[in-house]
């Protein structure tokens, strides 16, 4: 775990890497779920614009909107004190154009309080990463699986299988780490992948579906609370079974409700 001052940095997340700790990583869309994690050690809460499929039930993050992504993320940095909280940009708010992306992601800091924006894509973003760098913005990186391009890359699918393919992730960590990323997410490749350009880079890399090797490790937070239990990957490892634990308090309540059990002599007021 990083020191105990806040909130944790760019800087000591390179010095994790530096010296071998592990860096941990959940998504949170609100400020109780932030609190929470903020007080058992998570280093960074990440508001990824999955929020737009688990909490809103979209189909795909595709459709998330800025305003969408600041409101979660204001609300996520007000309950983090020592985790880094970092954006994540939706769809077509910094592919357009460098002076776009350098306006979205600038009002997203300005507004938010977070302290760093994630962009999918390799080599066709590194001069934008460089741009939002030189202003001061830190940039997060993501390869592999970027569910943006879902429908591109013909759905949710192992990236990085081929030799080209491989060759290309390799090429677009060096791009991204050249442009000044301070971190990149890698999702859904090979671990032996996934382990080489960790090895290659002296930024850190989050996996996610993308085996032990990587710096550091991310999963969605309602998948692995067990509380998105309509999702089920191989790379998800639930550590709860919230969604069976909310159904059996809900169904408790209905019955003790319907059978005049609840509320008792204990929950109301004589005066
Ligand atoms: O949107 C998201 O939650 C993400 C993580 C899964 C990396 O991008």
């Amino acid at each position: 775990m990083a020191e105990q001052h806040r909130p944790v940095t760019v800087h000591e997340l390179l010095g994790m890497k530096q010296r071998g700790e592990r860096i941990v990583v959940l998504t949170c869309y609100d400020a109780l779920f932030a609190r929470l994690l903020d007080g058992s050690g998570v280093d960074v809460l990440l508001v990824g614009d999955s929020v737009n499929q688990v909490l809103a039930g979209a189909e795909t993050t595709l459709s998330a909107t800025l305003d969408q992504m600041i409101y979660h993320t204001k609300i996520v940095r007000r309950g983090a004190e020592r985790a880094m909280v970092v954006c994540d940009m939706p769809f077509l708010t910094y592919q357009v154009s460098r002076e776009d992306a350098i306006r979205n992601c600038g009002r997203v800091m300005a507004e938010t309080g977070c302290h760093g924006v994630k962009l999918e894509g390799g080599k066709p973003v590194a001069e934008t990463v460089r741009a939002l760098v030189d202003v001061g913005i830190p940039v997060m990186g993501h390869l592999g699986l970027t569910p943006q391009s879902v429908h591109a890359l013909g759905g949710y699918h192992v990236q990085g299988r081929d030799e080209p393919a491989s060759e290309r992730l390799k090429e677009d960590a060096q791009a991204l780490e050249a442009a000044g990323a301070f971190a990149i997410v890698l999702e859904l490749i090979p671990a032996p992948l996934a382990s080489q350009i960790t090895k290659s880079l002296t930024i850190p890399t989050i996996g996610i579906g993308a085996g032990p090797a990587c710096d550091g490790q991310v999963l969605v937070l309602h998948d692995m609370l067990g509380l998105n239990d309509r999702f089920s990957a191989k790379f998800v490892k639930r550590y709860a079974a919230l969604a069976d634990d909310a159904r059996e308090a809900v169904k408790r309540f209905a019955a003790e409700v319907r059978e005049g059990r609840y509320p008792g002599p204990e929950h109301s007021f004589g005066k």
